[in-house]
């Protein structure tokens, strides 16, 4: 049996109006895929497209043309209560500067996204534990999050985004603001979450280092896809695959 995509892009561009009038194109015709279970780097230089092509992906912005379907579902027109209601089912966000809430402790921070489903208070504390267990911060529920390190933070972060089950756990630069043992140490998490979970991970970076924990980078540069397959044995191949943009 064939299995639904988690992602389905096709042709999608995005443009931005300009103030001076005009219009700011951005993405051209980006076409991909990603099934269930992989763990995948979406990787480029600043500037490239990258926040814009995973706000369309996190259905936190919509694209100008072209075909995009979560889970099989065309969100490509829906309306914004709609998309609220798609992103808290179908995904977890990981953001770089980790986004908790610092006047709550971290056992509240991962019970949040299950407030949204209506689910008893019992089953959220139960679920949300679980989590925090999960990235081994069981011993830690009253802590607000300032009194944790980075990558402490970052692991509240991931527990929340699991929380609710999601089918896509999405990651903006998660190591962004992290020094390297504590960003290496959330790589090999996001690593063992898809080997070992089978949880599908799109992971947005601009180090090639980092892309190298995937098992399948898409490079984009200028807005478009310029290499798409397995992470390559050294960074040329990305670089080298971006003159196919430079030369039109
Ligand atoms: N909301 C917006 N309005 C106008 N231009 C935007 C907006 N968001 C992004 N851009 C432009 O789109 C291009 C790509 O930006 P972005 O997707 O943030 O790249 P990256 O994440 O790869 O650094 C940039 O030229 C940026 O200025
Ligand atoms: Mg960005």
């Amino acid at each position: 049996m064939k299995q639904t995509p988690i992602i389905s892009m096709k042709k999608i561009c995005k443009s931005f109006p300009l103030e001076i009038g005009g219009e700011q194109q951005v993405l051209f015709d980006i076409s991909f895929t990603i099934n269930p279970g992989e763990f995948v780097a979406i990787m480029g230089p600043s500037g490239s497209g990258k926040s814009t092509c995973m706000n369309i992906i996190g259905a936190l912005d919509s694209a100008t043309s072209g075909i995009y379907e979560l889970y099989g579902k065309d969100i490509t027109t829906m309306l914004p209560d709609e998309l609220a209601k798609i992103r808290n089912e179908y995904i977890g966000f990981v953001f770089q500067n980790f986004n908790l809430l610092p006047k709550r402790n971290i056992l509240d921070n991962v019970m949040l996204p299950l407030m949204y489903r209506g689910l008893p208070m019992n089953e959220r504390l139960e679920r949300a534990r679980e989590m925090l267990s999960l990235v081994n911060l069981e011993n830690f529920e009253t802590y607000l999050p300032t009194q944790l390190s980075g990558g402490m933070k970052q692991r509240v972060a991931i527990a929340r985004a699991l929380a609710g089950d999601p089918k896509l756990i999405l990651a903006d630069e998660p190591t962004g603001a992290l020094d390297s043992k504590m960003g290496n140490e959330i790589l090999k998490f996001f690593k063992k979450l898809n080997k070992e979970l089978g949880i599908t991970i799109v992971m947005i970076t601009h180090e090639f280092e980092i892309a190298s924990y995937a098992n399948r980078v898409i490079h984009i540069y200028d807005g478009r896809v310029t290499y798409d397959g397995p992470v390559p044995k050294n960074e040329s191949v990305l670089l080298k695959s971006e003159q196919k943009v430079r030369k039109k």
